[in-house]
């Protein structure tokens, strides 16, 4: 793979990925975390003397062009952060876009409309996606992607663009994620810890069978403990849990008890009647939870229980939170973790599902090693696979 950092930009016209599919409210952006983590990328690029031309996705628009997945809110934003202006052409390919892209000069940004208004970015068939892209790159020298939260994606922008590029290289947020994520799980030091959080086993099932043998720990907590202490014999009472899956957790269990990971589940629970609970019925409870009550979050014993465990480890790394934590009531759990986590002075990575805004919530941004700015391509990373978007860097630089 190749990396901004070794290419010079002055004079080129580039192509820039990056994952700008944030949450809005209405015309505002209410997390700007990764437009925030492209800025090095761009703001490199443009002091060096090269022009941007920046592409990326918002929502899924399905091949239309509909005004409410308009990326206006997106570029609004970010020309705030850059302090340039950011004009936003209608389209993303097409003559009007290669004529703005010919008057493009150096240090000026130019950002396309939503990529997936068109059919032929997500397209199953690869030579329509391929045809795409090579509509995509006319006019530009290089193609920079620093769309880690869509690399697991294989659309046009992300899998073919940089094979259609004349050249084509990872930005700054790209070999962040890729350093942090690939070190973590090919050489982690020792002792390697995961925790697994979030309501599901079964989007997780992936991910904790890789894991399985390659970390020494796995901490298990979240509704997901529910149905591994199902698979444990123990009544759960009105807890979320996922029956189908028992089978499965049990199979984890058994396989764990042949591997070197040891698996640690929450010793006590905080229970209540409902989600939206204004206070715990039971503030820690141990054995099967009585009818009508659901366990919410991991109780103060597993909160020692677990900073036990982290204790002198080398890497962490932390996917889905321990609770309920988006109601106050059901947070300490996420929170005391997050703390540990920290305390504990490992290499830590943080990232899927909701873990970013835990480890927010607990105040702890900055005290992470890393946090991962993606959600599905973190987890797919966790779970072994190979994401289509560094396969395709990786083939660029071969080229
Ligand atoms: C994300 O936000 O997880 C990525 O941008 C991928 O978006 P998608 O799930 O719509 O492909």
């Amino acid at each position: 793979m190749l990396y901004l950092k070794d290419i010079p930009v002055s004079g080129k016209k580039v192509l820039v990925r990056v994952d700008y599919n944030v949450p809005l409210d209405g015309t505002r952006v209410t997390d700007d975390t990764r437009i925030r983590e492209s800025l090095p990328t761009l703001r490199h690029i443009l002091n060096a003397g090269g022009s941007i031309v920046l592409c990326c996705h918002l929502g899924q628009p399905k091949g239309e062009a509909k005004p409410e997945f308009s990326l206006a809110p997106v570029a609004a934003h970010l020309a705030g952060l850059l302090g340039i202006s950011v004009p936003l052409a209608d389209d993303c390919v097409g003559p009007e876009v290669q004529a703005k892209i010919a008057a493009l000069k150096p240090g000026e940004l130019l950002m396309l409309q939503n990529l997936r208004f068109h059919k032929a970015e997500t397209s199953k068939d690869p030579a329509e996606r391929m045809a795409f892209a090579k509509e995509l790159v006319a006019g530009l020298d290089l193609y920079v992607s620093d769309a880690f939260g869509v690399a697991h994606r294989p659309n046009a922008s992300v899998t073919e663009a940089p094979l259609a590029a004349p050249k084509a290289c990872a930005g700054f947020l790209m070999e962040k994620e890729w350093t942090y994520l690939h070190g973590a799980l090919s050489s982690p030091k020792r002792p390697f810890v995961a925790i697994s959080g979030g309501s599901k086993v079964s989007s997780k099932l992936g991910l904790l069978k890789n894991l399985l043998g390659k970390v020494d720990h796995l901490i298990i907590g979240g509704a997901m403990a529910n149905t591994f202490r199902l698979a444990q014999g123990i009544d759960m009472g009105a807890s979320l849990v996922e029956p189908d899956l028992v089978g499965e957790a049990k199979a984890i269990l058994d396989a764990a008890a042949d591997s070197l990971t040891h698996i640690h589940l929450p010793p006590d629970l905080v229970l209540a009647e409902s989600f939206k609970a204004a206070k715990a019925t039971v503030a820690s409870h141990t054995g099967p939870v009585p009818a009508g009550l659901m366990a919410l979050d991991i109780g103060p014993a597993s909160v020692e229980a677990f900073t036990y465990v982290l204790k002198g480890a080398g890497t962490v790394v932390w996917n889905g939170p321990m609770g309920a934590f988006e109601n106050p009531a059901f947070a300490a759990g996420s929170i005391g973790v997050a703390k540990a986590v920290v305390a504990c002075g490992a290499l830590s990575i943080a990232g899927g599902g909701d873990t970013d805004a835990v480890v927010h919530a607990a105040g702890l941004g900055d005290k992470f090693s890393f946090i991962s700015t993606g959600g599905g391509s973190f987890l797919e990373f966790l779970e072994g696979k190979e994401l289509p978007g560094f396969k395709a860097l990786e083939e660029a630089a071969r080229k």
